[in-house]
């Protein structure tokens, strides 16, 4: 059982293809060599599909990850909470979170419910 409807998943991929995908790519695999960081010591976009780390992050922090970018924390991600309302955040997160396999989902669960995440509201 997941936190999010197909529908959110359908949404999310359209927004995802927009605003997301030049820089994470298509499925959201990423660069390859994601941890090796650049002239200017930035890293390139990590893979959000569960390979990479995404999933050590509950619900929340992703949600601010989108929200402020990474500027704020030496990164090179830019802020969307100018561009997209919460509820578009989260479909994106649907269908990020629709590539991960129910093992890295069920991990990642127990990790959202230890921080409090409150996954019960946000169906929509
Ligand atoms: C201009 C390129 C760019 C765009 C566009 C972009 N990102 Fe990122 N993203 C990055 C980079 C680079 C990082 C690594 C951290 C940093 O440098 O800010 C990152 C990190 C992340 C992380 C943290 C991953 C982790 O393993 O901790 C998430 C989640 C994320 N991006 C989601 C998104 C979503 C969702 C969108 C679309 C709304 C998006 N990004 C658009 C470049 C981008």
């Amino acid at each position: 059982m997941r936190w999010y409807t197909p529908r959110q998943v359908e949404d999310g991929a359209a927004l995802y293809a927009q605003h997301c995908a030049s820089c994470h790519k298509a499925n959201a695999e990423g660069t390859p060599d994601w941890k090796t960081r650049d002239a200017n010591g930035k890293l390139p976009p990590p893979p959000l599909n569960g390979t990479a780390h995404a999933w050590h992050h509950p619900l929340d922090v992703l949600r601010t990850v989108v929200r402020r970018g990474g500027v704020p924390v030496g990164g090179s991600m830019p802020a969307f909470d100018d561009k997209l309302a919460p509820r578009e955040i989260d479909a994106i997160l649907a269908w990020v979170q629709s590539h991960w396999s129910d093992k890295i989902y069920a991990i990642w669960h127990e990790r959202d419910l230890a921080a409090g995440g409150g996954l019960q509201a946000i169906r929509q």
